[in-house]
Parts: C-alpha cells; structure tokens; sequence
C-alpha cells in the first residue's frame, strides 16, 4: 500500500489582494499525527478547505491514496475517507446532540431514524471518548462552545476515516479533555490513520506529532520532526521572531477597589460568589468544563442575570440585567464565543472596532472618520491584524485575526472593567505576547480585569490574583506566581494544594 495518504503539491489560492497559499506543498503519510503550524493568516485553514472542496485552487494538484483528484467536492471527499473539522463550521444550533453526531448516518428502522437507538449510541461514544455525560436531546445551542467542539469531534471520530483533518479542535478545551483527545488521536494513529493537527499550542505539536509542516505567508518553509529539532526552532522558522519573553512583565501597584461582586447565586451553576478587584488589578477565574467560571463572566456582563446577589462598579451598585446596561455602567467583555456575540463577520474591520468605541470618538452625533482611521489603524499595528486595509470583511480574515479584531474592538473602548473570556483563543504565539501587552496597558491605566482562560499556564502567568471555582463555589485563592499552571490544574479538579507562603 502506498504510504502517502495526501499529496498537495505546489498548490496556489488567491483572494482578491491576498495571496493566500504560494506554492505551497504538504505530504502526509498513514499512520503518523501530522502537525501544520504557522502564524494567523499563514494559510494553514486555506490549505485544509482546499483539500475539503471548499475552496478551488488556482494552480497545483492534490493526491489521496495516491490518486489525482481533479475536481474536489465535500462528498467527493467524504467519500475517498477524509473528514474534517474545520476551525468556523458551525453545528445546526437547532440539531440536537444526537443528530448531530449522526447527521446523515442516522441509525434507521425501515424508512425511519431510529431516535432511541441514535441518542443511546451518541450517549456511548460522548462517554466512551470524553467520559462526558452529555443528554443527547441536548439543542446544540444550549451548549458550550468547548461541549460543541467536542460533540463536533465525537462526530468525526464515530465515522470510519483514514484520514483525519483537525483544524484547531482544542482551542477552549481543557487539560482534561485535550488529553482524552490525544489518547484517541494516538489509537488512531496506531491503527495506521493519517491525522492532520492544527494548533497553536506549541506544547500540543510537542506532545502528540511525529512530522510538522510550517507554513508562513502561504509558504511551505519546511517539515520538521518537533522531537529532532525542537520547539524554538519551529517557531523561529514561524514567525522569524524571538518570542522568549512570553509574559511581558509589569509592576502595577493595585488600587482600590473598581468591581465588588457580592454573594451572586445562579441555581445550577454558582453559588454564593463573592470577589472584588482592585484598580490595575488582573484577577483570573480558573476551573473546569462546566465549573461556573464562564457563567460568573456572563453574569457580570447581564447576559445571563443571577437569582440574587449584587455588583458595585467604583461603589455605586448595578443591575445585571443586560449587556447595554453593563456597558453603559462601564464593563467591557471580550466574549468567547465570537461569532455570536463577539464580531459582526458581515461588517469591516474598521467597523466593529468603532461599534464599540463610538462614544469615545464621536462628538455632537457626529462621527470623527478621520480619528476613527486613526485608532482603527493604530490598534491593526499593534495587534499584527494580517490584512490589506481596515475596510477588510471580518468574514475574510482567518480565525484568529478575527479573534484579533474582537479583543480591538473592546479593549479601544474606554471601560472600567474588561471581562476576558478566552482573549487569546486562537491567537498565534507572537499576537499573543501584543495581547498580553494591550491588557498590562490596561492594567496600568487603572482598569480592573478578569480573566477566564483554559490556559493555565496564561491564567498563572498573567494574573494578580487567581480565584479557584469548582462545581460552582470559589475554593481558593492564590497570589500570582505563587502557583504554577500544573498545581492550578490540580487545584481546579478539587485538589487541596499546599502553598509555603513563608518562602515567598
Ligand atoms: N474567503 C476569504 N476571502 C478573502 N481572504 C481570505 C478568505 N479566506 C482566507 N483569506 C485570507 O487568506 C489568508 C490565509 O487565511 P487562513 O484562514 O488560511 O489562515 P490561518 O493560517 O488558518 O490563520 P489562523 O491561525 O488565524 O486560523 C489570510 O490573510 C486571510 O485573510
Ligand atoms: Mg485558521
């Protein structure tokens, strides 16, 4: 048998000015993890919805099992064995668990789909595969964006693939999920599949690929063993830059305080929660899948109104009631799930920055379009949003400079208090040092921050002060740099971690 799964070579997409793949070539052979990393925009999505049908290429061939396909469909494709799960396919919102795990592969009785069978089978594989127990008559959109990935990948895994592409799949999922993925990413592997992995989680190429494509400016510019030459290596051929010092260090001193939060109680997912942060303050959330951190953020931005409690922004108390009402008392939130509430991806870049920066630009009524170009230009310098001009389609940018224009939009607007959820989602390893950079600025600049991130070795870094949640009730609290992202993860499952405050 051939050992080559796919073959693209010197394949070639434009969009408009964007030259989105140049020449470029990928091999991936049965029965290895296949790694393509490479900055925002680099191309690695263009290149999978090549291969998916999606896109037409402009020049180039692709082979599978060593046949040429000359023109590529999603069935086409689905039929020659290689599935995928791309980085902004959505789930059918109004599908439930069940049928979205079977989606034209339903268990049938006759004409008919068999509803019983379907649900107890997807049940089975969520638990099987996740060890999550999940009610398969769950509507997708009562999910959570990391329950939907996994719903997502559960899908992908129940079908019989010889190739498997995965375009960012653990982005928002934690340490305990992604580590289930990988034990079936690598029994797949071992019963001789071809799995492609997109990251940027360096840790995760590290970790789980035998052979690594980088690509940059829609470039091949090699592929590399991680174990051979490294992980620095990789990068440096990624974005010719030194990214040693991750974590740009600060010295804020924390005033007092801007957000108190007062016994909020949300039956079924919080109880009784009650911190303040200080000004110039980055206090982080940490907890599990399903811990009550998201619904915490999504409380104080009035999406989801708690039962009982109270918030006082600079001592005057507010109603959680609505996210317009949040605004206007001050409290900006950088949501995870960004196509819902995040960006509008049918506007320009230029415009949702300045949806939510109006107020700090316009005067009598009027909009200043010049100022507006101004910061609108200045925050895509320092944010390294890939793209030819600010009037750019949001729906044109890859993943993460979409992502990039959503932490713009909100951290340009002049607020009090800045909800992050997720900020550096997606984002890769450079862009996140200029974010991390932009939310230190605010901090300097007397804001108070909380930060919910699955990353815990961000949350650890990044953060004053760590709140700990688990099934809903805060069970600790940690100084930063007093614990480190793997004791945070074991503090997060409920674990009791002993720190030696003497010694710091
Ligand atoms: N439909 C489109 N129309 C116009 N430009 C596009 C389109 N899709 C992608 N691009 C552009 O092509 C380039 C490559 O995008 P792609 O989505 O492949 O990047 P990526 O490597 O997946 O990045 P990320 O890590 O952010 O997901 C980007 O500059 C992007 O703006
Ligand atoms: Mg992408």
């Amino acid at each position: 048998m051939n050992s080559i799964a796919v073959e693209m070579r010197s394949v070639s997409k434009v969009f408009g000015p964007v030259k989105a793949l140049n020449q470029a070539s990928l091999i991936i052979e049965y029965g290895t993890i296949h790694g393509i990393v490479g900055q925002n925009g680099a191309g690695k999505s263009t290149i999978i919805k090549v291969l998916a049908g999606i896109y037409r290429h402009d020049e180039g061939s692709v082979f599978v099992g060593g046949k040429e396909l000359k023109s590529i469909t999603p069935k086409s494709i689905e039929e020659c064995g290689v599935h995928f799960i791309h980085q902004d396919r959505l789930l059918v919102s109004t599908a439930t668990v069940a049928e979205a795990i079977f989606l034209r592969n339903e268990p049938r009785f006759g004409p008919f789909i068999n509803h019983r069978k379907m649900n107890a089978q997807a049940a089975e594989l969520l638990k099987q595969y996740f060890d999550l127990d999940l009610d398969p008559s769950t509507l997708i959109a009562d999910l959570s964006t990391a329950q939907q990935k996994i719903v997502q990948i559960t899908r992908s895994l129940s079908q019989q693939a010889k190739v498997l592409v995965l375009d960012e799949p653990t982005a928002a999922l934690v340490t305990k999920e992604v580590d289930r993925l990988f034990t079936v990413l690598r029994r797949l592997k071992e019963e001789g599949i071809a799995i492609v992995f997109i990251s940027h989680y360096m840790s995760e190429i590290e970790n789980i690929c035998d052979t690594v494509t980088v690509l940059r400016n829609g470039e091949n510019v090699g592929q590399v063993s991680p174990k051979q030459v490294g992980i620095e290596r990789i990068v440096t051929m990624m974005t010719n830059r030194d990214t040693s010092e991750m974590y740009p260090k600060r010295s804020i001193k924390v005033g007092s305080p801007v957000l108190e939060v007062n016994n909020l109680c949300l039956k079924n997912h919080y109880q009784d929660v009650s911190f303040n942060v200080g000004a110039g303050e980055i206090v982080g959330i940490a907890g599990l899948l399903g811990s009550g951190d998201k619904e915490v953020l999504q409380s104080l931005f009035g999406l989801t109104p708690p039962d009982s409690g109270s918030i006082a922004i600079d001592g005057t108390t507010h109603q959680l009631n609505s996210s317009v009402n949040a605004v206007e008392n001050g409290i900006a939130m950088i949501p995870e799930d960004r196509r819902a509430h995040g960006v509008a991806v049918s506007l320009s870049i230029a415009e949702n920055i300045s949806l939510a920066s109006v107020n700090n630009i316009s005067k009598g009524g009027f909009i200043n379009r010049r100022q507006e170009a101004q910061s609108v230009n200045a925050l895509i310098e320092e944010l390294g949003i890939k793209t030819p001009s600010g009037n750019m389609l949001v729906s044109n940018l890859s993943g993460g400079n979409q992502q990039k224009v959503v932490v713009a939009k909100w951290l340009s607007c002049d607020s009090r208090v800045y909800l992050l959820d997720e900020p550096t989602v997606a984002v890769d390893v450079g862009s996140k040092i200029e974010i991390y950079g932009l939310i230190n600025r605010l901090a300097s600049e007397g804001k108070a921050i909380v930060f919910v991130s699955s990353d815990f070795e961000e949350v650890a870094e990044m953060c004053d002060r760590i709140l700990v949640i688990y099934k809903g009730e805060m069970i600790g609290e940690y100084k930063g740099g007093e614990i480190d992202a793997e004791q945070l993860l074991a503090a997060v499952s409920g674990k009791k971690i002993t720190i030696n405050r003497s010694a710091l």
